[in-house]
Order: structure tokens, then sequence, then C-alpha cells
């Protein structure tokens, strides 16, 4: 066995293979693919009535926060005074840093000013209901007390303490769920695989044996010493991964928290609960599927202290209805510096997502997808946040979720004419009412449909939301086409 990748080395070596890191930032790679002639994996099988009663929590909470935080903060994009292109936590990679030499921006890693209850408290009043947080990135830094390796935050940086467990904590006291993001696959300072290829001899290692003694011990390590946490296991990049290596953590997982919710992105062949779709939002989502549409606030996961391209509220708002108007979850990324502190700018817009959410999360929380689909217009070709090519929706001016015995609609373009038609709804519908005060709303019901009468301006300069309640309950909203 090779030990010396995972023995850390604390000495500053001379770099001369730094390379011109390539244009493109993501290196995603999600398919999950099981292996040619490899062994079916083997998971735990359940009811439809036990699967939904394991994701119900989730399904219901459709907006979560996503942190990524780790070593990666301190260069925050720069790497001997240069800008390093592309998402700042592939620093290393990107940047082609010697592994000695990256494990020094560890010394610097400090983050004295990190108080759990006020990210957990953003995350709450911004109307999220799970954190999803970075226990160890592509990097390999675990960011939690692990004996698996030394490459951890309790003994290789300054700070010495475990924020998941303070984080554990602030989520118990604001009733969030907390999920861990780990990469099982890559781990560029452990010995585990690299997307793009190792640049430096002492990442050699043979991956089994980093499976063996690092993934799988930090796997348990972070299901056991959380209490009820994690909820959630967000694996990433399966690079290198085939059934047997999969297969090791999915059943160390299952024997200690065997009602976690798994993304789809272990590799091995394994489905996993949800799709992932990163940086973009699907033109007509998954349907039969859960799904959780990953998305930046800027143009990068970890903090990089040059990018300023930040979204505008209204984008964030307007993303989170679309999604949950095609049954999906929003899990909204911030980058905390490596003081601790999510940056300002991602804290306002967490206020004011927060702000709209507190008038009409009815309309999301609990919610299932829209019962008319017209409004979303064509698929059509787009670019996705890191420029490849996907599809959108090419309408934009309301979307619609449901609930039993409740239609919302959430108006991005008030109608000028006074009029909003809802052309083919035949279910009755007995009232219609603004969600953010009640206020009831004129309407008219022929065999054509419903028209609302609404007069003046948007009263809400986002999203207006309109609930129409319908006769029975029970009934399936029903559309004539
Ligand atoms: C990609 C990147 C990774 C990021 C993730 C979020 O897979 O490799 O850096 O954590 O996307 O979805």
């Amino acid at each position: 066995m090779k030990t010396i990748a995972r023995l850390l080395v604390f000495s500053l070596a001379a770099v001369n293979c730094f390379a011109a890191p390539p244009n493109q930032a993501n290196e995603a790679q999600t398919q999950n693919v099981a292996i040619e002639g490899a062994a079916k994996p083997s998971a735990a099988q359940e009811t439809p009535e036990q699967n939904d009663l394991r994701m119900k929590w989730w399904r219901e909470a459709k907006f979560g926060l996503f942190i990524h935080w780790g070593v990666y903060s301190v260069p925050a994009g720069f790497y001997q005074d240069k800008p390093v292109k592309g998402i700042g936590e592939w620093i290393m990679n990107k940047g082609k840093i010697p592994m000695v030499e990256y494990q020094q921006f560890a010394k610097e890693f400090n983050p004295v000013k990190f108080n759990a209850d006020d990210w957990v408290k953003a995350a709450k009043d911004a109307g999220m209901k799970y954190i999803v947080i970075t226990s160890k990135h592509h990097d390999g830094f675990a960011m939690f007390d692990s004996k698996a390796s030394p490459w951890n935050i309790m003994q290789a940086s300054p700070y010495g303490k475990d924020p998941l467990k303070d984080l554990a904590a602030a989520c118990r006291k604001y009733d969030i769920k907390l999920g861990f993001y780990y990469s099982q696959a890559q781990d560029w300072n452990n010995g585990g695989a690299a997307s793009g290829g190792k640049w430096d001899k002492a990442q050699e290692h043979d991956m089994d044996d980093y499976i063996d003694k690092v993934a799988v011990p930090q796997v348990k390590e972070i299901c056991s010493n959380y209490g009820e946490f994690p909820s959630i296991i967000w694996w990433d990049t399966p690079t290198g991964m085939n059934t047997n290596r999969a297969q090791k953590l999915y059943d160390a997982v299952h024997a200690l928290k065997p009602n976690i919710i798994l993304n789809n992105r272990l590799g091995g062949g394994f489905k996993g609960d949800t799709e992932t779709p990163e940086q973009k939002i699907p033109a007509q989502g998954y349907p039969g599927r859960n799904w959780e549409a990953c998305m930046t606030m800027n143009d990068t996961w970890g903090y990089k202290r040059d990018d300023n391209h930040w979204k505008s509220t209204r984008e964030m708002i307007f993303n989170l209805c679309d999604i949950a108007s095609k049954g999906g979850n929003y899990l909204l990324n911030v980058g905390p510096t490596s003081e601790g502190l999510i940056p300002q700018p991602s804290l306002d817009r967490l206020a004011e997502v927060g702000k709209w959410m507190k008038a009409n999360g009815d309309a999301i929380y609990g919610s299932s997808a829209t019962a008319f689909g017209g409004e979303l217009g064509e698929s059509v070709k787009a670019k996705d946040g890191y420029g490849h090519d996907t599809t959108v929706s090419s309408a934009n001016d309301w979307r619609c979720t449901t609930k039993t015995g409740k239609i919302y609609l959430m108006i991005f373009k008030w109608p000028t004419t006074g009029k909003f038609e809802l052309a083919g709804l035949q279910t009755k519908v007995t009232q219609a009412y603004l969600l953010a005060d009640h206020k009831k709303l004129k309407f008219e019901q022929t065999d054509a449909g419903v028209t609302l009468l609404l007069s003046g301006d948007a009263p809400d300069p986002i999203a207006s939301v309109v609930c129409l309640e319908i006769a029975d309950a029970s009934a399936k909203v029903s559309i004539q086409k």
C-alpha cells in the first residue's frame, strides 16, 4: 500500500508545473453508468408507500441551501497572484497546484468569524428547509473531525474545531434538515480519482485502497457523529467509480442511516433518489423522478474574491417558482469566505427571497407541479450556467403549482389588459384571492375557462401570487386543451 499519497507534507515546494487553466470550469460527471459486466448494484428494497414516507420531508421542502466551503476559500480564485479561471473549488485542479503547496493553504484556513447560528438562521429566514454542506470536496479536505485522514480541519488547520458539529446543533434549533456533500471518487490529496488526470506524482495511489481506507471510513464518520444527521448524502463526480466501490459506500451509509436520501451521483449503476440538474432548469422537469436543480448565485460554488457576477433576486424567485412548477426542488448555493462569512451579496439575496417566501411560501412548500403546462411555452435551446447547451422553457410570464383543493398562479407579468385568462380550466373555482393579503379577486368562469379580473399594478414587484380554490378538493384539476 502506498501511504505516501495520504501523508501531508507541510514544506513549501517550488512550483514549476503551473499550467494555464482551461477556459471551461465545469468538470461535472454526473453519468451514472454501470460498468459493463459488473454485478448489479444492490439497493434497499422498499414499497412505494415506504418510499413516499422516506421522501416526504424532502418533497415538501422545495428549497434548500447549498454551502461550498473549504480550503479553496483561502486562495479564493488566485494562485501566485494570478486569477485561475473556472469555479473556485476546482483551483487545485485547474491551477495544477502540487499537493504540498495546496496543503499550505490549510494553514491559513482559520474561520474565526464562523457562526453556525447565523448561517442556519439566514437559511431559515430565506424560507429554506434544508442545508447541504461540503463535508469533503474534491480537494479531499475533511471539514470534520476525521480519524481516516490527517487532511482535515482539526489537524491541518489552525481552526481545530469541527464546524459540522455546530451546524448540526443550529439546524436542530431551527428545525432545518442537514445534509452532507461528500466527494467520494475525486480526491486530489488522499489518492482518489481526479477528473482530467493527476498532475503531481504524490497523487498516484490505488483507488480501491483509497475507498477502503479513506472514503468508507469517512462516510461512516459523517453518518455517526452528528446525531440524526445527515438527512442527505450528496455524492459528486463519480469518476472511476464501479459497482464494487459504490456498493461499499452505499452499504456503509445504509447500515447507519437507513432513511437517508441519496442523489444520483454515487456511480456504479446506483440510480439514487434524486436527479441533480446543475446550473439549469430542464424545460419539462423530470416527470416521475424526484429532482433538485442546484444553482449558484454568482458564477462559482466555492468562494472567489473576484466573482461579483451576482444574479438578481428576481431571477432566484423566478427559478424557485419555475422549478416548483415542474415538481422539483431548488438548492441555492453560497460560498463562504475563509474567515467563515457568507458574502454580503448572498445574504442580501437570501433575505429578499425570504421576504417573498414569507408572504407566498404556501404556493411553494408541499406543492405539486402545474396543472396546465402551456405557460411553459416551447422547449427551446439555451446555454446553462456553464455555457453548455441545454433547453429551457420559452415562456416566463407566469408559473403554476397545485395542492389539494388549490391552484396557485405565480404571475411575473401582470396583465395590462386587466384580464388573466386560464383557457380550458373546467374544474369549478369557488374563490380567487391574492395569497399575500387574501384580498378577494373577481373572476368569471365559462365553458371556455376562467378569466381573472385584475385591475391596477402588480401587487408584488417580482411575482404576485393568486390562489384559486376549487369546489371539490378531491377532484383532479381538469383542463380542456
Ligand atoms: C460539479 C463540480 C463541483 C460542484 C458541483 C455542484 O460537479 O465538480 O465542484 O460541487 O458541481 O453540483
